[in-house]
């Protein structure tokens, strides 16, 4: 499924003046599996157009490979097209200092800014369940009173917040099945979480083969 193309111009316009670079649109079939909800894209993603095509993206491809699944059977999106970034001085081979641009996590500002992206793509995806990765993902559906370390490895039947006219987030009528886990990238910083993400992988995995 593809969105808009009006759309995709409204994140675009809507996100002018924050230091973000590049537009990665969501990719997938409008009847998936399931609905995986990440971040933001990185370098690698802004680079060849493909979410979760970097080092977090393996991550996630052997996650799906877990569950018998591949790219081409779920619908992959995150809170932000865009890649956030900041500045930050990296010294070269030759020991000079350069300037380079590293990932951030996208503010709340910029969540707003591409909110109407992905109000979209929950409301036209017809997904069984929504996976969220890790917190951004997770608290763009249900606000910050979650924690993906409290909720993980949860089937949550819940509304999800979208955005009105004032941009101001409003809970859905209808109730999404969710089902928090981490972010593929969380192991690399944490390798502790390992157990807890295969836990969750197993718990989804026996969901799917009753489906
Ligand atoms: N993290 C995300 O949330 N999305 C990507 O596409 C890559 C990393």
């Amino acid at each position: 499924m593809k969105i808009p193309e009006e759309l995709a111009e409204l994140g675009r316009k809507r996100i002018e003046g924050h230091a973000v670079e590049g537009f990665v649109y969501g990719s997938g079939p409008k009847q998936p599996k399931l609905m995986l909800v990440g971040e933001a894209p990185g370098e690698t993603e802004i680079g060849n157009g493909i979410p979760f095509s970097g080092r977090a993206g393996q991550k996630l491809m052997e996650f799906l490979e877990g569950l018998g699944l591949t790219r081409e059977d779920v619908y992959i999106t995150s809170a932000v097209r865009s890649r956030p970034y900041k500045w930050r001085e990296k010294r070269n081979r030759q020991g000079e200092v350069e300037m380079r641009k590293y990932n951030r996590p996208p503010t709340i500002k910029e969540i707003i800014a591409h909110a109407p992206i992905i109000d979209y793509e929950i409301q036209h995806v017809e997904a069984p369940i929504i996976v969220t990765l890790g917190n951004v993902g997770l608290q763009r559906l249900v606000g910050k009173s979650m924690k993906v370390t409290e909720v993980h490895g949860q089937f949550l039947q819940h509304s999800v917040l979208h955005i009105d006219e004032n941009d101001t987030f409003q809970w859905s009528k209808d109730k999404y099945l969710l089902f928090p886990t981490f972010h593929p990238a969380s192991v690399f910083y944490n390798p502790k979480l390992r157990e807890l993400v295969a836990s969750d992988q197993q718990r989804l995995k026996d969901w799917l083969q009753k489906q």
